[in-house]
Formats: structure tokens, sequence, C-alpha cells
């Protein structure tokens, strides 16, 4: 017994020493191995959903900015997610290591626009539809569109003058849906077309809410109406093959496409990737548009200069008893900023996401396989260092080119959304109309912002129109 205490104090500092050992192994550890990036997981399971979800999204993403820097871990919905808000971090996600990030969608999403639409892909599937989509949306094929698109503009917008009050995102939906709609079929029936819009208008609805096959419920109701659009596009799909028209709209582009050994598309992934371009053109175009006609209406000196802009082209064309043309909607410098800016400020398009394939090391930081990425537009739109007084509303400062990869409402890479050019023109030519055929005044409240899920002024802002006396 004796003996083992004279052991004792040997035992204590040999334990002592081995613990010093591993501490100091511990504390190298981090210096030669990557480590996760600073941040709070939040609670068990929810993480920061609550955090995220009670308050302004954009005050939680400055703040961890704020705290924690360019690039910072989080929970969301049970998700580890890396959030990145600088412009290097977004390009190393979605552009310089575009294939380490696979685009990831909640299931019951992918459910209600079709599994086959190009933006759930990766590889050479999604190349070979981007490529479609993209022909069929070049500037090659869109100039084409201006007097349709002039014409979508004068029928959704001729209802507007009264007295009566109008909820000006809902009349941005109509309008964006019907260029979507041209863009696709060129002339569609006008069956077909109320068709489309009728069963669509169903999974919009149910688009955002909770996932559940109870019969009865949104999301429920949305699917049947998606089986119902599966239904008219493949008439539409087969009468356009028996006329065996090679029309470059995009449903030409899908239906004549065929891959190295011969193989055409099917027709679910042709109706998969219409209703994904309908989803991807409508809300969002309508979103920004919403916001220029509350940014213009805030900004008197803007809008009369706009205006001015507008009067002159539209006075030429009166004369020469002419339309609008492409070469002038490629000439409107004031309102083109006017574009740009809207889409800075109000960065409909927050963020992205992606899921890293494989683990993925990013400035000394761990990315793990299986986390979600975002990298956040907004935080980059809004951030000072790139857009000085970046809550000012202020067009000119597109006099100047942005800084590289500083200014991606579009997003940007292999994904960057092959409609920027047609959302652009689209909202020129709404411009067009707009300033030189109404005065108009916003009703209600004319701040706050609602989400669903695209940031929107408040109630759709509501507004009456008036009809100028010389338009
Ligand atoms: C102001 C209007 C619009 C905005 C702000 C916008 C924004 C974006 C952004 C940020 C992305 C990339 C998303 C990501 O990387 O995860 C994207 C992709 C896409 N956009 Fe747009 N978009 C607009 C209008 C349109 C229009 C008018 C169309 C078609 C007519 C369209 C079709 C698409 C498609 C098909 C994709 C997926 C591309 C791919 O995965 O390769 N978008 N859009």
């Amino acid at each position: 017994m004796d003996v083992i205490y004279l052991y004792i104090p040997f035992f204590f500092l040999a334990l002592l020493l081995s613990c010093s050992i591993v501490f100091k192994r511990y504390k190298r550890e981090p210096q030669t191995r990557t480590k996760l990036p600073p941040g709070s997981m939040g609670w068990p399971y929810i993480g920061e959903t609550l955090q995220l979800y009670s308050q302004d999204p954009n005050v939680f993403f400055a703040l961890k900015q704020k705290r924690y820097g360019e690039i910072f871990k989080t929970n969301i919905l049970g998700c580890p997610c890396v959030m990145l808000a600088s412009p290097e971090a977004a390009r190393f996600v979605l552009v310089t290591e575009a294939h380490l990030f696979k685009p990831t969608y909640p299931k019951s999403k992918e459910r209600l626009i079709g599994p086959s639409a190009l933006f759930f892909h990766q590889g050479d599937y999604h190349t070979r539809l981007r490529k479609l989509v993209q022909s069929s949306l070049s500037l090659e094929s869109i100039r084409n569109l201006v007097p349709d698109i002039e014409a979508i503009a004068a029928s959704t917008f001729d209802s507007w003058g009264g007295s009566h009050v109008i909820n000006t995102f809902h009349e941005m939906k109509r309008f964006s849906f019907e260029v979507g709609i041209l863009a696709i079929f060129g002339h569609l029936e006008a069956r077909y077309k109320e068709e489309l819009k009728k069963n669509y208008w169903i999974v919009d609805r149910g688009y955002n809410s909770f996932p559940t096959s109870i019969p009865g419920t949104p999301y429920k109701k949305a699917l049947l109406a998606r089986k119902r659009l599966s239904k008219i596009l493949s008439k539409i799909i087969s009468e356009r093959k028996n006329k065996k028209l090679l029309e470059k709209d995009l449903l030409g582009c899908l239906l004549n496409s065929r891959d190295e050994k011969g193989v055409v598309l099917t027709d679910d992934q042709i109706a998969d990737n219409i209703i994904g371009v309908v989803f991807a053109a409508q809300d969002t175009t309508a979103s920004v548009m919403t916001w220029i006609v509350k940014y213009l209406h805030d900004e008197p000196k803007l809008l009369e200069a706009v205006t001015a802009e507008q009067r002159t082209i539209k006075k030429l064309n009166d004369e020469g008893n002419r339309q609008l043309r492409w070469n002038q909607t490629r000439n409107m410098p004031i309102s083109y900023k006017v574009v740009l800016e809207s889409l800075r400020m109000a960065s409909i398009i927050s963020f992205t996401f992606r899921e890293a394939v494989a683990d993925v090391e990013y400035k000394g930081f761990l990315i793990p396989k299986g986390w979600k990425v975002m990298p956040l537009f907004r935080n980059i739109h809004h951030n000072p260092e790139f857009f000085s007084d970046p809550w000012k509303f202020d067009p000119s400062r597109f006099a100047v080119a942005p800084k590289p990869n500083t200014f991606m409402p579009f997003g940007s890479g292999v994904h960057a959304c092959p409609g920027n050019e047609l959302a652009k023109l689209e909202m020129l030519i709404m411009i067009h109309h707009l300033v030189t055929k109404f005065r108009w005044e916003v009703v209600g409240s004319q701040s706050g912002i609602q989400y669903g899920p695209f940031p929107v002024p408040m109630h759709g802002l509501p507004a009456r129109f008036w009809k100028e006396s010389n338009s």
C-alpha cells in the first residue's frame, strides 16, 4: 500500500503532462486543419430559424455580417448553412468552384414545378437545357418581341384609369405572365392561354403554402392543378408537333432539340421546363416592376426626368405613326439606370441556395459536404463599400459600372438568369407606358415590405392611376 501511495504524485504528474500534451495538440489542431466558419448554430433542431423568421431578414443577415464578417455559419430549418456576404465568396461558389456546389430546393417545390426543370440540375442535362432556354431568350430572339410586349402592356394597363384602387403587384403579375407565355409559345390560342393561366394561378397560390396531401389545402390543390397543366401542355405540344413548324420560341427550341445520340426531350421534360420558365419569369419581374412604380412615385424629380425621356420617344413615334422599336428600348439611358437601381435596391432575390457536394475549403474555413451554402446578394448590393449611401435610391450611381461581382441581381455563373435581357426589356416597355400614359398616387401606407417570398411593397402597392389627357 505504502508503495502505491508513493506513486500517486507521479500518477497525477503523468496525468497533468499527458493532458497538457493533449491540450497543446488540441490547441494546435485548428492551425493545421481547416475550421468551421464563425457563427452560432442556435438551438438544437430549430437552429436560428426563429431569429431569421421573426425579424426583417435583412437585419438578421446584416447583424451576422457585422459580428462575424464575410462568412459565417448558422442553422436554418434544421439545415446547417454557411452564408457568404462578399463578392469573392459569391464568385467562388457560383462561378469558379461551381462544380462543388449543386442547386438545392425542397422536394415539395420540385414536385410543383416539375423535377426536370433546368434549375434543379447540374452537368450535361443542365448544360443542354440551358443552351435551349438561352437561345430562345437571346437578344436576337427577344428583339422581335417588342411590338407584342407593347401590345400586352397596352391591353394590361388599359383598365387602370379611373378612380378605383389597383393592386399594382397583381397587375404586374398579369403583365409578366403574358410576356412569359409569349416568349415560350409565341402566339398561343386564347383558350389554351386561359386554361394555363387558371391552373398556373392555383399552383402559384400553393407554392408557398405548407406542403401536405390533405385534400382542400392550397398545396394539394396546387398539385392537382399542376397535373392539369401537364395535360394542357401535352395537347399544345402534340398540336405543335403535328404542324412541324420550326419556331424560334422556347417550345420550338425544346421540340427541335436532339442530343448527340439524336434523342429528343420527352413531353414531361418539356412541360417541366415550360412551367419552370413561367415560374422563374413571373413573380420576379412583377416584383421589380412594382418597386419601380413605387420608387418613381417617391422621387418626383426623377419621375420628371424619366417622363421627359419617354415622351421624346413617344412624340417621335406618334408623329411617324410608329410603334416603339427595339433600338429605342436600347437607348433609354435614364430609364435604364432606374431599372438597374431598382434591381439593386429591391434585391428581390436576396440570396440563393447551393449544397456542398464535397468538403470544401474557403479562405481557411471548412464548408462541410452536405451543408447549404447561401451567397447573400442583398448584403453585397447594400454594402457601402461597393455602393455608397446604399439605402438611397440613386440611379446616377450606374453612370459608372459597379465593381466586378458586386452587382448580381440575376445571379452569376452557370445558373445565372437566362431571362435577364427579357426582364429588362419588359421593365423598360412598362416604364414607357406608365409614365407617358398615367399619373398615379399610392393609397394607404407608403412604407413596409411584405415577403411572398420576394419582397414587394406592402399589400402589393395599392394605387390609383389616372390617364394623362394627352396620352
Ligand atoms: C427581374 C426579373 C428577374 C430576376 C431578378 C431574376 C433573377 C434570377 C436569378 C438570381 C437567378 C439565378 C438563381 C440561382 O443562381 O440560384 C435566375 C435564374 C433563372 N431565371 Fe431569372 N430572374 C428574372 C427574370 C427571369 C425571366 C423573365 C426569365 C425567363 C423568361 C427567367 C428565367 C430564369 C431561369 C430559367 C433560371 C434558371 C437558370 C439555370 O438554372 O440555369 N428569369 N433568375
